[in-house]
């Protein structure tokens, strides 16, 4: 099964939205493999940003998000990437369709209450930057065999 990585971002903390994102994702049927609450740091938001580094809103992005604390989640499902993206809508939250979480929560291209992985590459590299291996979940969830068919589990 694919793993993706999320970060619910200040924005989404401080306006008591936690609990609404992450119950999204639970309905859908996406296992919680891992949460953490962290509050960033230049070193870590270097690291992740590292292809915004020099853009204009770098400054600012950085700033953002070390406003509060932030929870990142590992999500596991089949398609669990894609699946995430989608849901979350498209970065600037007043493009964002109506159904997806920054469609329905948010104004803002900035804070725009999630991050999500964009590939599964990068989920990887995400994962493996924000939570140690002990930190990561594996059980079984047993509604699986309700939830998907048996070739989608092979
Ligand atoms: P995220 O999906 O976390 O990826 C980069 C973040 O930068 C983005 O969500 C926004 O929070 C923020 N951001 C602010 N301005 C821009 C912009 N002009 N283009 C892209 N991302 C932006």
């Amino acid at each position: 099964m694919e793993r993706t990585f999320i970060i619910l971002k200040a924005d989404c903390l401080l306006r008591g939205m936690i609990g609404e994102v992450i119950s999204r994702f639970e309905k859908k049927g996406l296992k919680i493999v891992a949460v953490k609450m962290m509050k960033l740091d230049d070193e870590i938001l270097n690291k992740h940003y590292a292809h915004h580094a020099g853009k204009p809103f770098f400054k600012r992005l950085v700033e953002f998000m070390v406003l509060a604390p932030v929870v990142c989640l590992v999500l596991e499902g089949k398609g669990a990437v894609s699946v995430v993206r989608k849901m979350s809508g498209v970065t600037n939250s007043r493009e964002a369709e109506p159904g997806t979480i920054r469609g329905d929560l948010s104004l803002s291209m900035q804070s725009n209450i999630i991050h999500a992985s964009d590939s599964l590459e990068t989920a990887k590299k995400e994962i493996k930057l924000y939570f140690k291996d002990g930190e990561l979940f594996n059980y079984d969830l047993p509604i699986y065999k309700f939830q998907y068919a048996n070739d989608e589990l092979e």
